[in-house]
């Protein structure tokens, strides 16, 4: 069973708003577009350029209509339940290769091998931070989520860009303009710079818009992971890039997460380039991230 992604996507616009961080993004949102032909032509067709630029607002245009801070409660609470299934780690690496990106120009390179090449580049750079190597591989688990058994939930739901509900929505988030159809735009309670949190509350108080983000943090929370706690801001925020490129919503970190942030700055810079071309022999590499994965894992997860 195969989960298609929508082929549709821009690039232009998106652009502007994350810059060098694209790659990182097309592959999130799943609208890789192939910039060139099996020949290595350029494609220059500006009909299909914008209906993908259509494509990536619609999409935000969903996304920040919806996500309110209610919204994300109501999964908050119904996922955290972790009654779907239980399963391990290496487990789950597999399912998510059901989850095609028929708009991946990569279509025959699994999943699984995307995310063994962030884990294997940051290895190589930091070769004591085991933590971090299965951060890498198990940080877009939570990408199950678009799979029927999961709840089957739309794109807007599981990718793409993360952000604090609950307070106003900074201007730095892209296609912010679509936040004023959002109910919480117009809400007292939840529009104030602070709306219902206080100044260095920590992010861990804050409630982030729903995504696989979260719900793999929930997850491994939940299950008792001994991972560290940068670890756990690595998964968490890996998609809330107007924290850690933009560089606002500081007014309600806490120490602890600006030290946190630091290790995901590093991270992202890794996450960039996991579309190498560099193919990963997963069976050589298997027994040293099941070797983690038991290090910090339990065998068996609720998911
Ligand atoms: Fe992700
Ligand atoms: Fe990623």
């Amino acid at each position: 069973m195969s989960i298609l992604v929508d082929h549709c996507g821009v690039e232009a616009e998106e652009k502007k708003v994350h810059d060098v961080e694209w790659s990182e993004k097309e592959i999130e949102l799943g609208f890789v577009v192939p910039h060139a032909n099996s020949f290595g032509h350029t494609f220059r067709d500006y009909d299909a350029e914008s209906q993908r630029q259509a494509g990536v607002e619609n999409f935000y245009r969903t996304n920040h209509i919806n996500q309110t801070f209610q919204f994300v409660k109501k999964m908050r609470e119904q996922y955290g339940k972790l009654d779907r299934i239980e399963m391990s780690i290496w487990e789950c690496c597999e399912l998510l290769n059901n989850v095609v990106d028929e708009s991946d120009p990569d279509l025959d390179e699994p999943q699984i091998e995307h995310l063994l090449q962030t884990a294997e580049a940051i290895r190589k750079d930091y070769p004591n931070e085991d933590w971090l190597h299965l951060t890498a591989l198990i940080h877009d688990l939570g990408k199950v989520l678009l799979l029927p058994s999961f709840g089957g939930l739309p794109q807007w739901a599981v990718v793409g860009d993360t952000y604090p509900v609950g307070c106003a929505f900074d201007e730095s988030i892209v296609h912010h303009k679509y936040f004023k159809e959002n109910p919480d735009f117009n809400n007292p309670s939840y529009n104030t710079k602070y709306g219902v949190y206080s100044a260095g509350c920590g992010l861990n108080n804050v409630m982030l818009s729903w995504g696989h983000d979260d719900y793999m943090y929930l997850v491994a929370k939940e299950n008792h992971t001994t991972l560290p706690s940068a670890a756990m801001f690595i998964i968490r925020y890996h998609s809330f890039y107007a924290l850690h490129r933009a560089g606002v919503y500081k007014h309600l970190m806490s120490d602890d997460d600006f030290h946190n942030l630091n290790w995901l700055q590093i991270f992202n810079k890794y996450d960039l380039y996991s579309k190498s071309k560099v193919r990963i022999d997963v069976e050589k590499v298997k027994p040293y991230y099941l070797s983690l994965i038991d290090k910090y894992f339990p065998d068996k997860l609720k998911w």
